[in-house]
């Protein structure tokens, strides 16, 4: 193999762990979005640039996206990046910061540009323009006009067509991809510098040690930790479960976002672009309720309301179907051309996971976990930010984090639709230039030192030799079931508590683990091992911040109490954990209430009304 500069050794007391060694100017983890759009970037700025990734990187769950990508085109409407800033502020709880909010919009044009230059197939308009939908929260003139058409769409397949382009052009910078390889842990030195990563190669179970001046995670988030959630199977937050081990922090992992519209049963995702099209909430009187909860942009009002009014209606027993457990979704009303043309992908998951023809009836749904807006820590360069002594926006030397494992912050206590594939080429982009800045093409880097793997060596060997009374797939069902039982979208003080003593137990059960199969070539067992100890870490703090956090801010809606505190709770929470003692530790770390440039104000906290 070109990149392999050292001889094969063994590590760990002499245990046989044959290592290959690879040196990079920059490993990317991770070929979503966000990992592959950095690591055009790097590529393209002459650095050496690896992407190492569990599945094909056509697989990944970026793939899913359904609705589209968020830019203020203007190609339906007036509209310009200010107006977009406002709503994502005011979407975000004021639990934003502004300077990454007012970059993100920003750039968010010339982002979707370079798009649909590279090839992404987006829908038009009559004139041969990129096709924009209305998404929730998505405004004109700050909130004062009708909603803005800025949600850029191909079909309802946007994430697809996204991957697979960005795919086609990192192919094209002759990036090396390692593909089907399982970061297992992060080298970090003494001095709290990043290394490099440690992954084991699925098909054969060969380890293999990256060096590298910089390490970017673009792992994804960690829906995985619920039982029902739109995110893949693959969504198990492994760059979060390898900072928090690394000694790291982890940011806001309390708000967690409830998409409206699940499969009720199934859990896939039916896009808001539904909505933005023109269809509609019923319970069972067949009201249009949202008109009660939002009444000027009604189903178009942010997911953490359109969610929080459906639970309402359904316990106060107006839900649909036999078990009154549900909502109906129509579009029914809605051209069958339409449909056709700009919903196709849908009216198919309709009529696969609900048996539903949509032409003629409605789509039974129920708010489902899709998106974390928390994670790691980082400033608008995609550079993870850490707290030392009393500065708590310090960079973490060669680690960088980027889309849905990265908390930048500009989605806040709550995430705009289509903001989330904005956020990845943006901010993917965004890193791709730091690392042009901050990495020397071909400097030579220090030797690692020889027991540089051994931590994550270890952790390899301890779970592929658990030997304990509980198998793997048991204990992550009962921390997902705890996840959806504790941590829902309306929580009280009481429900949370229990939450923690749960999720603890499952923690400590960690510790009797059984894996069954013992080989290292496609084993399944193993690597679910692996992905359940980076959930289950991420699910304790989840809990234990939900706990903590005494306000309703977004997602996070406590029932005890039910307003925003600006006071004494506009500050994200930053998590660590003492994983031996089961433990999470709680610190925090101000909002940035300024912008970027002066070219627009701060945006003052009011009243989140719709
Ligand atoms: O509803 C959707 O199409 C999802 C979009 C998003 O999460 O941004």
């Amino acid at each position: 193999m070109a990149s392999n500069d050292a001889p094969a050794r063994t590590a760990l007391g002499g245990k046989a762990y044959p290592i290959v060694d690879h040196t990079f100017d920059v490993v990317v983890v991770g070929a979503g979005g966000a990992g592959l759009r950095a690591t055009v970037g790097c590529a393209q700025a002459g650095l050496r640039t690896a992407c190492v990734t569990k599945v094909f990187p056509t697989r990944s769950h970026t793939v899913a996206a359904q609705g589209g990508v968020a830019a203020s085109l203007g190609n339906m409407g007036p509209d310009n990046w200010k107006w977009h800033m406002y709503d994502t502020v005011k979407g975000s709880d004021w639990l934003g910061d502004q300077d990454a909010i007012e970059y993100l919009c920003r750039n968010a044009p010339d982002a979707v540009y370079e798009l649909e230059h590279w090839g992404v197939p987006f829908s038009r308009t009559i004139d041969g323009k990129i096709y924009q939908r209305p998404f929730g929260g998505m405004t004109t003139d700050f909130g004062r006009g009708p909603p803005a058409q800025r949600t850029c769409a191909a079909a309802d397949r946007t994430g697809h067509a996204i991957l697979h382009t960005m795919y086609g052009q990192a192919l094209r910078h002759s990036t090396e991809f390692f593909i089907e390889y399982f970061a297992i842990d992060l080298i970090m030195d003494a001095e709290g510098k990043c290394r490099g990563v440690v992954c084991l190669k699925m098909d054969d179970g060969t380890i293999h040690r990256f060096r590298a001046q910089l390490v970017m995670l673009a792992t994804g988030g960690y829906g995985r930790a619920y039982f029902s959630a739109t995110s893949a199977h693959t969504c198990t937050g492994d760059g979060g479960g390898m900072v928090l081990r690394a000694g790291l922090p982890l940011q806001d992992l309390e708000f967690v976002q409830f998409h409206p519209t699940g499969i009720y049963g199934a859990g896939c995702l039916i896009t808001e672009g539904v909505r933005g099209e023109g269809g509609y909430l019923t319970n069972a009187a067949g009201e249009r309720f949202m008109e009660r909860y939002a009444p000027s942009v009604k189903d178009l009002a942010p997911r953490d309301m359109v969610s929080r009014a459906m639970t309402l209606e359904i316990r106060e027993g107006r839900g649909v179907g036999r078990n009154k457990d549900h909502i109906f979704l129509h579009l029914d009303h809605l051209d069958p051309k339409i449909l056709h043309e700009r919903l196709p992908g849908i009216s198919e998951s309709a009529k696969i996971f609900a048996g539903v023809d949509v032409t003629r009836e409605p789509i039974p749904v129920l708010p489902t976990v899709h998106y974390n807006m928390g994670g790691i820590p980082t400033n608008y360069h995609g550079e993870v930010l850490t707290r030392k002594g009393d500065d708590p926006d310090v960079v973490v030397p060669g680690l960088m984090a980027i889309g849905e494992a990265a908390c930048v912050s500009v989605h806040g206590a709550n995430r705009l639709g289509s903001n989330s594939l904005i956020d990845l080429v943006v901010f993917g982009r965004a890193a791709g230039l730091r690392a042009a800045e901050v990495v020397k093409p071909g400097a030579k880097q220090e030797p690692l030192p020889e027991d540089s793997a051994d931590r994550a060596l270890s952790r390899l060997d301890r779970y592929r030799n658990a030997n304990g009374g509980t198998p793997t797939a048991e204990l992550r069902l009962r921390m997902q079931k705890v996840m959806q039982n504790n941590c829902a979208v309306y929580r009280t003080g009481e429900v949370l508590e229990e939450g923690v003593r749960l999720i603890d137990d499952v923690w400590k059960d960690r510790d009797d683990l059984r894996v069954s199969d013992r080989s290292l070539i496609w084993n399944s067992d193993l690597i679910e091992t692996m992905e359940f100890d980076n959930l289950i870490v991420q699910a304790a703090v989840t809990m234990v911040c939900a706990e903590n956090r005494k306000e309703s801010r977004g997602a996070h809606a406590r029932e005890d109490f039910p307003n925003r505190d600006d006071a004494n709770w506009m500050k994200h929470t930053l998590a660590t954990i003492d994983d031996s003692a089961k433990a999470v530790k709680i610190d925090y770390r101000p909002v940035h209430s300024y912008t970027m440039t002066d070219e627009i104000a701060y945006i003052e906290p009011k009243a989140r009304v719709y």
